[in-house]
């Protein structure tokens, strides 16, 4: 069965876009393939998160991945840091890995000039350690948006150096994959292209239906459609991708009709926005709390999951320190 392998890193609470983006595809591909999707702490330490922050963070995590539908008994669920193993092959690829080529790739560049007090050598070698976490399931598939284009062409070059290198076939070259044929971007709420964390425009899956609908009512619009059957404005596009993804064809339809006639009111579509996303979103966040709340659970199925990995990448490194030419145990 093909591989597939994704993580998220805890940074915050997940939104609608990294789970119409990103948590629903692997609910549906646990079913299909032998999945691993994990947690990225190690990642997440390129901006000093603070100790007592990152146990949390991974449970959060953790909590709504399982709350989306990820099973444990279906996919291998797992926090990074569980893996040490990573970290050898971390080191091997690096080893393969030149300064030109991470200089070169934007999210280093466009980090380094987020923080230029801390342009550490962890951030410089992120992609080397993505595609240690890739590799070393030897996985074929990797769900993941466009933004991590190149993180994944850094990893299948890591994959092809390799067996160039030792002249071996170990390492397959991943594959970006989108569940539906194409990445799907949720836009923000702020008339902003994307829903990000940085981009402060999120409804997170933890937000209470309060929380939801004030956030949908206050979006972005203009004053109104002016002309019979005129293209939407960016801001307004928003808002109907937000519909197309969270309500049925029906009722997009209805609203696009309105729209078209020029008779729509958007504080009806924000309210029939609002509400869509309030039942997709309400059993999630009960879910969420229950998962929170039992921490113990938690634990043993991040546990779990480590084991399921560490067997995984054990079996990956013990053929990589044979070709490499160490001894293996
Ligand atoms: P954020 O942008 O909030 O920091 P990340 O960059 O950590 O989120 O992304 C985690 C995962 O969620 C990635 O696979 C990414 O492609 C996906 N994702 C994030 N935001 C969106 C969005 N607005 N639309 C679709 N997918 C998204
Ligand atoms: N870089 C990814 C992101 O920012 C997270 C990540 C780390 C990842 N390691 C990975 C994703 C391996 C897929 C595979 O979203």
């Amino acid at each position: 069965m093909d591989i597939v392998l994704s993580g998220i890193r805890p940074t915050g609470n997940l939104h609608l876009g990294n789970y119409y983006g990103a948590v629903r595809s692997f609910v549906k591909m646990q079913n299909e393939y032998n999945s691993f999707f994990f947690i990225a702490d190690w990642h997440s330490l390129t901006t000093h998160p603070r100790p007592q922050d990152i146990q949390q963070s991974a449970r959060t995590i953790l909590a709504e991945y399982l709350a989306c539908g990820l099973d444990p008994e279906k996919a291998t669920i797992y926090v990074q840091s569980d893996v040490p193993e990573t970290i050898e092959l971390y080191l091997y690829l690096n080893m393969n890995t030149y300064i030109g080529e991470l200089g070169r790739v934007t999210t280093f560049k466009e980090k380094a000039r987020q923080q230029p007090d801390n342009v550490n050598a962890g951030l410089f070698t992120y992609p080397t350690l993505m595609a240690a976490d890739i590799l070393q399931h030897r996985a074929k598939f990797v769900p993941v948006g466009k933004d991590q284009e190149q993180n994944m062409e850094m990893a299948r070059k890591c994959a092809r150096r390799f067996n160039n290198i030792y002249q071996t076939e170990l390492f397959p070259e991943p594959q970006n994959f989108y569940f539906g044929n194409e990445a799907l971007k949720v836009p923000g709420l702020d008339g902003s292209g994307k829903m990000g964390k940085s981009e402060g425009n999120c409804i997170y899956l933890c937000d209470d239906e309060k929380v939801v609908r004030k956030k949908v009512m206050r979006a972005v619009t203009d004053n109104g459609p002016q002309e019979m059957n005129s293209p939407k404005p960016d801001v307004i596009q928003n808002l109907f991708t937000l519909l197309h993804i969270v309500s049925d064809e029906e009722t997009y339809k209805y609203f696009d009709e309105k729209w078209n006639d020029c008779t729509l009111r958007y504080g009806d579509l924000k309210k029939q926005l609002a509400e869509d996303m309030v039942r997709t979103l309400n059993p999630i966040r009960e879910r969420i709390e229950e998962y929170k709340s039992n921490t113990e659970l938690l634990d043993k199925i991040a546990r779990m999951g480590a084991d399921k990995a560490r067997e995984s990448a054990a079996a990956t490194l013990r053929e990589v320190r044979k070709i490499i030419g160490f001894r293996v145990y």
